[in-house]
């Protein structure tokens, strides 16, 4: 079974380069088959989630050319409007309703399996189902799938009852091609929400407003080809940011839009941390001990959920008592009790967690619950005296391109396993520690 052996202890330093964002090249790949004519996307992540999306383009008859191993080549014009978007790729991530929204505006049709993804709570789409209701679709949830239907769609006034990303992103993808305009009020106003919006005006939509809260749109009667490139990932920024402060680091991180990071710069520089911004790269240094603070997850431009499992880690070794409360996700304090075998004081009531910050962690044996929390797991490994091994890194290969590789590049101790092959090898301690990782430095 794959897994990472981190030895922690090391401080981090130097420099690390962020990948496309993940979220935002999943609204934009589901997007891309919305013209006949070819599109080409750059700066796409080499993570399973994207592999999963452009796999399920393929297998509903669209043509994708992988360029290189960050730009794909895409072309939607054999995809058949009856074709029913149900296989093992579709069910394994949350990305693949877009498809509904995308299937939706194109062909005024959509029969999509429901999506998969990270198990952090309830996670309905009734916001989705609204919006496309009030374009004029039919929508059914039957046997698994959703499937929806309109002879036109026309547009309409939609307010949002929660701010919602995908939510946000599947009703302008449905609006787009629309008749007549549409507007979306309390919309989600995350950075991939603004790129998929920039990437759809690209192709001819005439989107206004993304990344307020009130979007407008006008319908077009068809979208052209276009040629764009990514932005960098906002999450995968942060949990670097992170990363150097739990391990005491000095790690500039490239390739980042510093206006998107900001509620995480703030937290940073409350705990302690000195920051330098420029134009596209932050770096963070911490060389002492950090001090306590509160959070509380929000929608964009507030401090993100998919932030808050590092945060946390962080906070466990700050000095006080910190309190972070979850408000968007139900049951995104899972990785506690891992935390907790690492020695972490964190008590947990309800979508709050108290934390009273220890010297130091301990390495152990850890599982990753989910994506953040598995990068999160991590970092405390990193942090910690002595040997972790992390399991289920399935997790978080869905959204880190090259997560060993680039933090071996800033110094850590982390290498990937695979522990039959390692065992075949005859490599694997007996009688090393209760750890039972490999006998040897890594
Ligand atoms: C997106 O999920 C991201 N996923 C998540 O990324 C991220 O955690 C989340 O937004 C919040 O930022 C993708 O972009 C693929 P939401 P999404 O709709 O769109 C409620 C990661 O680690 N809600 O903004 O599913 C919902 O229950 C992850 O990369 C409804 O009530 O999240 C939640 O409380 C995991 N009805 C809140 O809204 C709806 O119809 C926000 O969810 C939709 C959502």
């Amino acid at each position: 079974m794959e897994h990472y052996i981190v030895k922690g202890g090391n401080s981090l330093s130097g420099e690390v380069e962020i990948a496309g964002a993940k979220n935002a090249a999943l609204a934009i790949l589901a997007a891309s088959i919305m013209t006949n004519e070819t599109v080409t996307v750059e700066n796409v992540p080499d993570v399973s989630d994207i592999r999963a999306i452009l796999k399920t383009i393929e297998v509903i008859g669209g043509y994708v050319e992988k360029l290189d191993r960050h730009t794909f080549r895409i072309n939607g014009s054999g995809i058949s409007k009856d074709t029913p978007v149900d296989n093992e790729y579709v069910r394994k991530i949350r990305g693949s309703y877009y498809l509904i929204g995308s299937l939706l505006g194109k062909y005024k049709k959509a029969d999509v399996a429901l999506p998969g993804g990270c198990n952090i709570g309830l996670r309905p789409i009734d916001q989705h189902i609204k919006g496309f209701r009030a374009l004029g679709a039919s929508v059914r949830l039957a046997s698994g799938r959703v499937a929806a239907r309109a002879d036109r769609l026309v547009g309409s006034h939609i307010y949002m009852d929660v701010v919602s990303v995908g939510a946000t992103i599947n009703i302008i993808m449905a609006a787009v091609m629309a008749e007549g305009n549409t507007t979306i009020e309390n919309a989600a106003k995350e950075p991939h929400v603004v790129d998929l919006a920039n990437f759809l005006n690209s192709m001819g939509a005439r989107i206004k407003g993304a990344g307020t809260d009130v979007i407008r749109i006008k319908g077009v009667s068809t979208l052209h080809g276009t040629n764009y490139s990514i932005i960098p990932d906002q999450i995968e920024a942060g949990t670097f940011m992170f990363a150097a402060a739990a391990t005491r680091g000095d790690v500039t991180i490239k390739n980042v839009i510093p206006k998107h990071l900001e509620s995480i710069t703030a937290k940073l520089l409350e705990i302690g941390c000195q920051i330098e911004e420029s134009d596209d790269m932050v770096r963070v240094v911490a060389t002492r001990r950090l001090s306590r603070t509160n959070v509380k997850t929000l929608p964009y431009p507030g401090f993100p959920t998919d932030m808050q499992p590092q945060i946390t880690c962080v906070l466990g070794l700050c000095r006080g008592i910190s309190i972070v409360t979850e408000s968007i996700f139900e049951n995104r304090f899972k990785y506690v009790d891992e935390l907790t075998k690492m020695g972490a004081n964190i008590t947990v009531e309800g979508n709050t967690a108290i934390i009273d910050g220890v010297e130091q962690y301990t390495g152990a044996h850890l599982s990753s619950p989910d994506l953040r929390a598995g990068a999160a797991l991590v970092i405390a490994a990193l942090a910690a005296d002595d040997y972790s091994e992390i399991f289920d890194i399935k997790f978080i290969e869905r959204g880190y391109e090259d997560f060993p590789e680039k933090l071996r590049k800033i110094g850590a101790h982390i290498e990937k396993i695979d522990t039959d092959e390692d065992k075949r090898n005859s490599c694997y301690a007996s009688d090393n520690s209760d750890l039972h990782i490999p006998n040897r430095d890594i």
